[in-house]
């Protein structure tokens, strides 16, 4: 299929729009010539594993009855091992991708949607022209050609649509799976592997009457991001997970577009952490609950030996609290229509309503665990799992001056330093020398100091992972107190949980490649409204 008349007109706004934007804000960068789309493979590019990603329209059966419409992406491998790419059935959710450090993959991605899209590996370190920026994407027929070689350690990285101003659509639709990579020192741990070592996806979702994806874009939703009536774990509604009596490795993703959760164990054991979204942590950590934000992952360890056959029990999601201030109450939406549940209107809420949706910060079951076989295999947690070096703030370019980034919601749009995304619309303070290290923070104290809605922002950085310095909160606040025992911040992160009134601190490298990477809020219906920008690393 092909569009002809559309491609060209989109190509002439994309060169056009982006010079003109570019020569504005900062007339002595050409970068936006160098916006080519991959189509072809290069001749001196020696992939050890080629893999196509089909992205099309298709009916799944998720819930009984008729069948669902998602956005599929169907994965295949063309050259190297097949178990590379497994595909999932019965679900919108995209397969997963199985890689080793060091290997070369190219990825051809074909986009059969009848919309423009592109994938982006989030968490991987690519060249900027291979990760998946909204300015790379393609039409309808179209593909896009991927080359990159995997430099990230082992880790449960994942990849999702970036298109511009609809990714949250997209992911929602199905355009999300997980991107897997192994390595030699990993592997030397002997942690359980195979049917042992589960990724997990946490995304919501609601179904109309008619079995049917229902994704509502009223201002109400935008603001606080889509919260669904269904927790779907890889895919599927009311999740059931037969173990065995012994250790398993769970990858946990949160896949949803802007749910937040708190994860813990309903029998009271503690939730046993050992990697976070770069990987491998030095030590497991034991917390009595996880916060994950959207696009977080942690690994977890968990022993069922000491579960008898026939025990059930469930991750749930526990109650949390999160403030808002001013903004959203009075005045907003004239009234207040019963879509925005009876707690908004005092600033401070348990449980965010929106519809007959599941409220943010309820309590409610994740995925429900039946040990029904017994196992005579014995794991021992190794109690070092990894050395990681400490990035050291005297290394930083930077190190009495962080590049402060505010978080703030304000005329009805979500904002970095009061900056709304545009693309190509690089500014001084955005713009960062490679190979260097940089002292950084997310300030989400703006708002509150400010009288104004303040919400939690999953932050996100392309590029290579971080490590978290500190967190800071302005005012200890009760509702703090109820997410605050579950923060993982030692190890490599792509993303973090910025709570209201809350400032984190942390390092971040930016080697090898240069050109534009992003940084925004993942919650995705924030990132279209704009909590989004590029660096240009040069
Ligand atoms: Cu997971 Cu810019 O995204
Ligand atoms: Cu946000």
């Amino acid at each position: 299929m092909n569009y002809p008349i559309d491609l060209k007109r989109r190509k002439l706004l994309t060169y056009a729009g982006a010079s003109l934007a570019s020569a504005a804000a900062f007339p002595h960068l050409s970068f936006a010539k160098n916006i080519k789309v991959k189509r072809t493979a290069s001749a001196d590019f020696h992939a050890d594993i080629e893999i196509e990603l089909k992205q099309q329209v298709t009916h799944v059966q998720i819930l009984k009855g008729k069948k669902t419409r998602v956005w599929k992406v169907f994965g295949k491998v063309l050259k190297g091992p097949n178990e590379s790419v497994v595909n999932m059935t019965d679900t919108y959710l995209a397969p997963t991708i199985h890689l080793h450090k060091e290997q070369k993959v190219r990825i051809y991605l074909r986009n059969n949607l009848p919309a423009t899209s592109i994938l982006h590996w989030h968490g991987l370190h690519v060249p900027a022209d291979m990760d998946g920026n909204p300015m790379y994407a393609i039409n309808s027929g179209e593909t896009f050609v991927y080359e990159f070689e995997i430099l990230n350690r082992a880790g449960t990285y994942w990849y999702h649509s970036h298109a511009h101003g609809v990714t949250a659509k997209q992911v929602y639709s199905g355009l999300a799976g997980f991107f897997i990579v192994s390595d030699k020192e990993e592997q030397a741990l002997k942690l359980p592997d195979g049917k042992y070592d589960i990724p997990l996806v946490i995304q919501d979702r609601s179904f109309d009457h008619d079995n049917q994806l229902h994704y509502s874009n009223h201002m109400m939703q935008r603001m606080q991001g889509f919260l669904g009536n269904h927790i779907m774990v890889n895919g599927q509604p009311d999740s059931v997970l037969p173990v065995e009596t012994r250790a398993y490795r769970l990858r946990l993703l949160n896949g949803s577009n802007s749910r937040i959760y708190k994860l813990a164990w309903d029998n009271g054991m503690p939730m046993t952490v050992i990697g976070t979204d770069g990987g491998l942590l030095e030590q497991p950590e034991q917390l009595p609950y996880i916060m994950l934000g959207p696009a977080e992952r942690r690994e977890i360890w968990v022993d069922f030996s000491r579960q008898g056959l026939g025990t059930n029990l469930s991750l749930r999601s526990t109650t949390f609290n999160v403030s808002t201030h001013g903004m959203m109450g009075r005045g907003m939406m004239g009234g207040g229509g019963g879509m925005m549940g009876r707690g908004m209107m005092g600033g401070r809420r348990r449980g965010m309503m929106s519809g007959n949706s599941i409220p943010l910060g309820g309590d409610y079951p994740v995925l429900k665990v039946k040990v029904n076989k017994k196992s005579s295999v014995r794991h021992k947690l190794p109690n070092r799992l990894t050395t990681i070096k400490p990035l050291l703030i005297k290394n930083a370019d930077n190190p009495a001056k962080p590049r402060n980034i505010e978080l703030s919601m304000r005329h009805m749009s979500a904002l970095l330093n009061g900056r709304s995304y545009k693309m190509n619309d690089v500014r001084e303070d955005e713009i960062i020398p490679v190979n260097s290290l940089q002292l950084m923070a997310f300030d989400n104290g703006y708002s509150r100091r400010h009288g104004m809605m303040s919400m939690p922002h999953p932050m996100h950085l392309h590029g290579e992972q971080f490590q978290i310095v500190k967190r800071e909160i302005s005012s200890s606040h009760s509702d703090y107190e109820t997410v605050s025992s579950g923060f993982v911040d030692q190890g490599w992160h792509d993303t973090t949980l910025v709570m209201p009134g809350e400032k984190v601190t942390f390092l971040k490298p930016f080697n090898d490649f240069k050109g534009m990477f992003m940084y925004h809020c993942h919650n995705l219906e924030h990132e279209d409204m704009g909590m989004m920008r590029d660096f240009l690393i040069k």
